[in-house]
């Protein structure tokens, strides 16, 4: 008999089922690394509200991916839209993955799927905040195709010290405005 492969990575829009382990991946990354936005506990452990703004998101039409390795979630990718009407070509992009999904081209295959939403959602510009020091991701998204339009001086605190962060944007082709 042929067993698929438990342990495989894939990639797949978020579920309202999934908000507990995603919560609890989130929380795991924000005490494990420095580079995502919220301090360790600070997102909190509610997945109800959590399940309600993933369920608000998939209203909207925006992007909510997880990367499941086996039953576990091992990282995720969103992507929001501008809600006004000036904006919603524009799309703004957040990813992490647990230490042990690293260094496998996850994130790069996240990234595609994120290309894949916003060519069928019609978004022509993704953008994303980077903090200055991660040159991990900074070189990810450099790969991408995102290229870096400016400097936040001093937008965080990180460990009580000034943090600084790369704007990088990425161009779709797309419809020239009138
Ligand atoms: C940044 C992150 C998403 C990269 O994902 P990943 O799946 O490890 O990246 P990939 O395996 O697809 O690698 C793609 C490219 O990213 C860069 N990269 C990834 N890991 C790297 C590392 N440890 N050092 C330097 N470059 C690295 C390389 O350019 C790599 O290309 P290569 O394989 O040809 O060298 C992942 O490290 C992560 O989740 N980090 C913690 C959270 C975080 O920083 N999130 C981003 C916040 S803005």
């Amino acid at each position: 008999m042929i067993f698929g492969d438990a342990n495989q990575l894939r990639i797949r829009d978020a579920e309202l089922s999934d908000a507990a382990p995603v919560l609890a991946m989130l929380n795991e990354l924000d005490h494990e690394t420095r580079f995502m936005m919220l301090e360790p506990g600070e997102r909190g452990l509610d997945v109800a509200r959590f399940a309600g703004w993933l369920a608000e998101l998939r209203m909207r039409g925006d992007c909510y991916l997880v990367a499941v390795q086996g039953t576990q979630v091992v990282g995720f990718a969103q992507a929001e839209r501008g809600t006004y009407r000036r904006s919603r070509h524009c799309a703004m992009v957040v990813l992490g993955l647990l230490p042990s999904a690293r260094g496998q081209g996850l994130g790069t295959r996240l990234l595609a799927r994120i290309d894949d939403w916003a060519r069928l959602s019609a978004v022509t510009r993704l953008e994303l905040t980077v903090m200055a020091h991660n040159l991990p991701a900074i070189s990810l998204y450099a790969k991408r195709g995102y290229a870096a339009e400016g400097v936040r001086r001093h937008s965080l605190i990180v460990d009580g010290r000034p943090v600084d962060e790369l704007v990088m944007a990425k161009i779709l082709p797309g419809s020239a405005p009138d």
